[in-house]
């Protein structure tokens, strides 16, 4: 979920989870009166929305308690995305419109959390005068006393990286939780230096989290309802963790093995691959588990070897179109999602031709699409020019965009017919008359309730109709699959 990017509302499978800041709310934790309230925003992609369930929990120990209601909070947060400028933008204007609450009611504390107060560091008071506090990602453990600080008048900025922190003992607080699937963040920071990204300098050395840690909250979820988990990190394929008690190690392959035992009812996700660490026993340990989902995010960012290279992905062409090919030799129900940039530095026409030509190859379910936005400090902008124009790069994106769709199109067409044992997450977006779940490969799935189902419970549906972005089908036998409740 990267959600920034406008060019990305063309594709409706992608406006689906794009949720553009989110707010926690004050639902399911409700507020002792007296208690002071915090209200806050995430934007960027699932580690921060996830960071932000680890912020509820840190404070909810300090006496805070979420609210939905701007106004009535004591302390606004926004939890920011350095990923692209345009995310930087967003929480710039949010900013605005969170100084005009202070400037209503004095007193109120703001604070700037995530990749963007990292990035700028103590600049961010310089540049925004009405922000109390900055907290980097690796150092929420300090925001009580950063907050009782601002409390007595005193800014406070802790943007501390650490070689250690995984927030491992710290239990979310599952603030916007559907009840059926949650995020587990299973590492944090990333060793890959891809010239065009944030995200090394932002989040820091990559380190895995306890394992054990791991399989206790899939379990904790498991006994609460939950249905569905999904394995979080910038790059989960490098997870490795190592037991301090045995020395034993456990790699990535190995962990979904484990997590995957929790309960054949317990639906495992993952996200992010990338292609170069992504081994043949994480493939066999998915197909060799049923519930372990059918689906890889697997980004390419570029077809073209020339800007791979430049770009640091560490693969080829050639290399990344063996691993498509050795994802569907091993599971030829598996489908493959990509994220791709346009317009990276020196990027040529027939460079960009090859783009094409990779979507069309690995026939992906879905991409996120962007434009090259340039990073201050990354490799890149250090070493390259940005030397595409704006309307070339974007006019690259559309044909990237459509393509995609039509591929989208092409292959929910091809599910007319089949059968899917779909996890029931809630109610249709458009009618309460009609469910919506995913089937393994991630697709989306809105057909008529019938039968007696709730959420987090699985339905056999055949499939009668489709979109780019959507399937719909009816239940078979309503009502015969139910699992839980
Ligand atoms: N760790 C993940 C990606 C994290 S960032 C991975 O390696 O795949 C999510 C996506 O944002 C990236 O995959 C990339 O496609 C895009 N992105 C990152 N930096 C960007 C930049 N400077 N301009 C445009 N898109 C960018
Ligand atoms: Fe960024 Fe590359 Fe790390 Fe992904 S793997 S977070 S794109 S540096
Ligand atoms: Fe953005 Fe930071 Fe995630 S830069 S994409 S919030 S790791």
């Amino acid at each position: 979920m990267y959600n920034d990017n406008p060019t990305i509302k063309d594709l409706p499978k992608v406006v689906d989870e794009a949720k553009q800041g989110e707010v926690f709310g004050s639902e399911f934790a409700p507020v002792q009166p007296g208690t002071k309230q915090f209200y806050i925003e995430s934007y960027g992609c699932q580690m921060n929305f996830s960071d932000s369930e680890i912020v509820a929990s840190i404070l909810g120990e300090a006496g805070y308690g979420p609210t939905r209601d701007m106004e009535a909070a004591d302390l606004i947060l926004v939890n920011t995305c350095s990923i692209r400028e345009k995310a930087e933008e967003t929480v710039r204007k949010r900013l605005r419109v969170f100084d005009k609450v202070k400037q209503r009611k004095p007193g109120t504390m703001i604070g700037v959390l995530g990749c963007m107060a990292e990035r700028l560091k103590s600049k961010f008071l310089e540049e925004e005068k009405l922000v109390d506090i900055v907290v980097g990602p690796d150092a929420y453990r300090d925001l009580p006393s950063l907050v009782a600080g601002a409390e007595e008048g005193e800014k406070g900025v802790n943007v501390f990286l650490s070689r250690e922190e995984t927030y491992a003992d710290i239990s979310p607080v599952r603030l916007q939780s559907n009840g059926v699937t949650a995020f587990i963040s299973i590492m944090r920071g990333c060793d890959n230096m891809c010239s065009f990204c944030v995200v090394p300098f932002t989040r820091g050395r990559e380190r895995s989290r306890s394992a054990f840690s791991i399989v206790a909250e899939a379990t904790d979820l498991f006994d609460k309802g939950f249905r569905e988990v999904t394995l979080l990190g910038q790059n989960v394929d490098s997870y490795k963790w190592e037991n301090p008690e045995s020395g034993e190690v456990v790699n990535f392959a190995q962990l979904l093995t484990m997590t995957a035992a929790v309960d054949p009812d317990l639906r495992i996700r993952f996200s992010t691959s990338h292609p170069k660490d992504i081994t043949d026993d994480v493939l066999y340990a998915m197909r060799d588990h049923e519930n372990v989902c059918k689906y890889i995010h697997l980004p390419v960012q570029s077809g073209n070897t020339r800007v791979l290279e430049l770009m640091n992905r560490t693969y080829t062409r050639e290399w990344y179109i063996e691993k498509v090919n050795r994802i569907y030799e091993i599971m030829p129900d598996c489908a493959i999602s990509s994220d791709i940039i346009t317009g990276f530095c020196t990027e040529t026409e027939e460079e960009h031709q090859e783009t094409l030509s990779m979507v069309e190859f690995a026939r992906y379910s879905m991409s996120y699409m962007f434009f090259y936005s340039e990073r201050p400090g990354t490799p890149a902008a250090r070493k390259f020019e940005d030397d595409i124009p704006l309307a070339v790069k974007k006019r690259r994106l559309t044909e990237v965009i459509e393509l995609q769709t039509n591929i989208s199109r092409e292959l929910n067409a091809a599910e007319v017919g089949k059968t899917f044992r779909v996890l029931i997450e809630g109610d249709s977006k458009k009618s309460d008359q009609d469910w919506k779940g995913r089937t393994t490969q991630n697709r989306m799935v809105i057909f008529p309730k019938v039968g007696q189902h709730q959420p987090g419970d699985y339905a056999l549906v055949t499939i009668t109709d489709s979109t780019s972005a959507t399937l719909f089908g009816y239940e078979v036998q309503p009502g015969s699959t139910r699992t839980n409740g």
